[in-house]
């Protein structure tokens, strides 16, 4: 695993989106979730940490009636590789029986979090699960897994800003960054 690099170094590094792209995007979802939940209120459900910020996003797109709640899984321990055992570390804090639910994740990449996750909710017996991943890396897929909603399909490359980390840094980076020395 490569060092990371300094705060000031990664600002450098090369720009995938801008966020002003990201900007657009989102608001492309919010959108379409409005469409589909045709007036209906839905619980947005955030995967810590990463989707924290995509979430605070989307959740001002949507314009329809929300709650938020969060969940915490552990599946990368550190670093850029999977260890394949997903842990749920934090639970939902609301019921979510007949609710409509949107999972709420920044990268949907071997699937393994999401497949996890969502059979773990499906025990809850919602009304609908959705899911919205801002990115998508279909060429890492291990678990077959369906996205509702998709912000940006990308390539097998290690990425950080917007939420995403490495080694827990650079989630406040405002724009999404190759980190190409990290890339699987
Ligand atoms: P999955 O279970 O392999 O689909 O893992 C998805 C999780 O891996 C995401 O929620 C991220 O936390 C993490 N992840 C995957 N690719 C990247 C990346 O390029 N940058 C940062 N985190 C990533
Ligand atoms: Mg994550």
């Amino acid at each position: 695993m490569p060092e990371p690099p300094a705060f000031s170094a990664a600002q450098n590094l090369r720009v995938l989106f801008t966020r002003e792209q990201i900007q657009a995007r989102v608001h492309e979802l919010g959108r379409q979730i409005r469409e589909d939940l045709n007036g209906e209120s839905v619980v947005l459900i955030g995967v810590l940490k990463g989707a924290a910020i995509f979430l605070a996003d989307l959740a001002r797109a949507i314009h329809v009636d929300c709650t938020f709640d969060f969940v915490a899984v552990s599946s990368y321990k550190s670093g850029t590789e999977s260890s394949g055992a997903v842990q749920l570390i934090k639970d939902l804090t609301e019921p979510i029986e007949d609710s409509h639910i949107i999972i709420v994740e920044d990268i949907l990449d071997t699937g393994i979090t999401l497949s996890f996750l969502r059979s773990h909710f499906e025990h809850h017996q919602p009304r609908s699960i959705r899911i919205a991943a801002l990115l998508d890396k279909p060429s890492r897929r291990l678990q077959p897994i369906h996205a509702d909603y998709i912000g940006f399909s990308i390539p097998n490359e290690f990425v950080i800003g917007y939420g995403m980390d490495y080694a827990e840094r650079y989630r406040n980076l405002p724009d999404i960054r190759l980190l190409e020395s990290a890339s699987k």
